[in-house]
């Protein structure tokens, strides 16, 4: 097991009132296979994933990796070592070239440049990127490609937990796939653990176990 959450109960404080949004969360997740979350909007979908990500800590309970509970780690180090997220709307840096995208996490890392960009072109190749466009800037590419870019950067993390808030949301059916079936043969072939918040029914029916968000805990459905 490379991620677990433990009896986690989460709320927001704001000063009007307090959100309960998870009440005694339990599940646990392996390297080798794609999850997903799926779940009502305002569900806690996003938050739970925000507690795996080490953006937040629970109130109560664990979020453990490798057994070892966030609460215990560097937060900032967890984030940056641990972890990988990709996102709805991609998130690339808008003046980084898709190479140089690819490149950051290394260069944060301390890997040397000239590594890096051997590396990150490496990345790019095993996502599908055309070599012609390695030197583009997100805005020339397609809402495909850049997530395609998204997730060579999430490779080039050098960790094998991936997490994804609605990583197709903004893409067509024929793009969701192409990703789905990604991020399927990084689980399968690097023996990733990638972890997916979704609405998508055609995504879910991809997945190898899928979780409902229900009443602040989560179900094997
Ligand atoms: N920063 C916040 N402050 C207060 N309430 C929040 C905050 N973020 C989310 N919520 C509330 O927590 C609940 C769960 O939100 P979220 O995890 O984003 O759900 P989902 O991703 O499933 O749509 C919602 O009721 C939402 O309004
Ligand atoms: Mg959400």
């Amino acid at each position: 097991m490379i991620l677990e959450l433990k009896d986690v109960i989460f709320s927001y404080n704001t000063r009007w009132n307090r959100v309960d949004v998870l009440k005694g969360v339990n599940a646990g997740f392996e390297r080798g296979k794609v999850y997903g979350i799926v779940g009502k909007s305002g569900s806690g979908k996003s938050t739970v994933l925000s507690l795996m990500a080490g953006i937040t800590l629970p109130q109560s309970g664990q979020v453990l990796l490798e057994g070892v509970p966030t609460s215990e780690m560097d937060l900032q180090e967890y984030r940056r070592d641990k972890v990988a997220v990709i996102y709805q709307s991609f998130r690339l840096l808008p003046l980084l070239t898709a190479v140089e995208n690819v490149m950051y996490p290394m260069e944060l890392r301390g890997v040397k440049r000239k590594e890096a960009q051997k590396r990150a072109e490496q990345y790019l190749e095993d996502v599908g990127i055309p070599s012609t466009a390695y030197y583009r800037f997100p805005a020339t590419l397609s809402g495909g490609e850049q997530q395609r870019v998204a997730i060579a950067r999430a490779l080039a993390c050098d960790t094998h937990l991936m997490l994804a808030d609605e990583p197709t949301g903004n893409l067509d059916g024929e793009n969701s796939e192409i990703i789905i079936d990604l991020l399927r043969r990084l689980a399968a072939e690097r023996n990733y653990c990638v972890i997916i918040v979704t609405h998508d029914v055609d995504v879910m029916d991809k997945l190898d176990v899928v979780y409902r968000m229900h009443d602040g805990v989560l179900v094997k459905r």
